[in-house]
């Protein structure tokens, strides 16, 4: 099936930031067949839409998170990180059941196709369901199984991460990928490092992991190891393979180096970040020394909503404040941060961009708004101004998984219905304790 859709400013996010002013994009199946000026066209199309005062653009991809985690949006909020997992999230996440993780990872697909995400990066458990949920909603998921390194789920978890990417790579039509997940290095010593690293040999996939989010990280490892952890990941070796890693908000200049070096790929959390009063991560030096640094939004339950909208504009806000120098993190810097640069830190080159050839991974968003008047800029107002509200289209894949405010493959009320039922289940146990 092609569609037209005709006579959209479209901001192709492409090498130049082209932006082109009345444009046509045609897609053909899975694919962009053509983004560029607006033309005539012989050929005739199975649907044409009207993209009129409408901004087009690619798709968010969410480069770090853990959806199922909006069970636990405002429960635990307003404490430090390591007293937030230790004594309030891994307990009732100890008692979650993989529908549990289900309902939850399908009420964050349904926020983040509203939000104009086309792909996220997801690090938890029960992933069968969670990859079940992609399949099901037509999103795209890079997806790893959670590893911790201690106790008695260590070995577990590398069995069924074995077994998860043996049977869901590439599946959904392509639309899933998937990684290892070791959760981070203060959860996961040396040895289990090292496990890890030969199941990545053997199954060929990238390695996310949590590294340097907090000062209290960065001191544990020191006096156990006494290096940093991006030092470290680096004498595991681990650094040899590909590898994104999340927040990355303590650095030395030398981490710094290492990570440029081994080609390591950043999400930067801002949101999530700035809530769990972890600090705040030098962007502005990754970009100067060629670290590619995308965006994610982290789970609901640390920032707390999973709006990559809101994440842009933290990203271009924060480094402008704390720098005290406004050209830092420009508009379009922070847009290429949440499409392209987060496309290719999830190590996926065919999004993230509207271009011939790239998947159709597309958002169209609503001019006609008081908060988007006048239009000297819409990367600016995309970036500093636009609402989830304002998105009318969301296509990812080819097919149109939102329009005029209605989602196509999923029953919005019955997963918050769901959701609801299942998490005040959840707290309930936790306070019977
Ligand atoms: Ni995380």
């Amino acid at each position: 099936m092609s569609i037209l859709i005709r006579g959209a400013v479209v901001l192709t996010v492409n090498d130049n930031q082209e932006v082109i002013e009345e444009g046509d994009v045609v897609v053909e199946g899975q694919t962009i067949s053509y983004a560029g000026p607006k033309r005539e066209w012989q050929t005739s199309f199975a649907r044409v839409i009207n993209g009129r005062g409408k901004l087009l653009a690619p798709g968010f991809v969410n480069a770090h998170g853990h959806a199922a985690m909006t069970l636990l949006r405002s429960f635990a909020d307003d404490v430090p990180l390591m007293y937030w997992l230790e004594k309030r999230i891994w307990p009732v996440e100890a008692r979650l059941k993989r529908e549990d993780v289900y309902w939850g990872t399908l009420l964050a697909i349904v926020e983040m196709l509203r939000s104009g995400t086309t792909t996220f990066t997801d690090m938890y458990f029960f992933m069968t369901q969670v990859a079940e949920a992609v399949e099901e909603s037509g999103i795209r998921g890079v997806l790893a199984r959670g590893l911790v390194g201690v106790g008695q789920q260590a070995e577990k978890g590398l069995e069924e991460s074995e077994q998860f990417i043996t049977r869901w790579q590439d599946e959904a039509a392509g639309r899933i990928t998937t990684m290892l997940g070791p959760h981070a290095p203060y959860t996961c010593p040396p040895a289990y490092l090292q496990k890890v690293m030969r199941l990545q040999e053997k199954l060929n996939v990238p390695v996310q992991i949590h590294l340097a989010e907090t000062l209290e990280e960065v001191r544990r490892i020191k006096e156990q190891y006494g290096l940093s952890p991006v030092a470290l990941l680096k004498e595991t070796g681990l650094l040899e393979r590909p590898v994104i890693a999340a927040h990355c908000v303590h650095l030395s200049s030398e981490d710094i180096d290492i990570m440029r070096d081994y080609e390591v790929h950043v999400a930067h959390n801002p949101g999530s970040n700035l809530k769990l009063g972890s600090g705040i991560a030098p962007v502005p030096e990754m970009l100067e020394r060629g670290v590619v640094v995308g965006l994610g939004t982290d789970g609901a339950a640390s920032n707390n909503n999973l709006d990559m909208l809101e994440e842009m504009r933290l990203a271009a806000l924060l480094h402008k404040g704390s720098r005290q120098d406004p050209t830092v993190i420009t508009a379009h810097e922070a847009l290429q941060m949440a499409t392209k640069n987060s496309a290719r830190a999830v190590f996926l080159n065919d999004v993230g961009m509207v271009a011939a050839g790239m998947k159709a991974d597309l958002i169209m968003l609503d001019l006609h708004k008081p908060h988007l008047t006048p239009r000297h800029d819409l990367v600016a107002h995309l970036v500093y101004a636009a609402q989830p509200d304002d998105i009318t289209l969301v296509m990812v894949d080819g097919k149109i998984l939102l329009e005029n405010g209605e989602l196509t493959t999923l029953d919005e009320e019955k997963i918050m219905f769901q959701a609801q039922e299942r998490a005040m289940h959840l707290v309930r146990e936790q306070t019977e304790i």
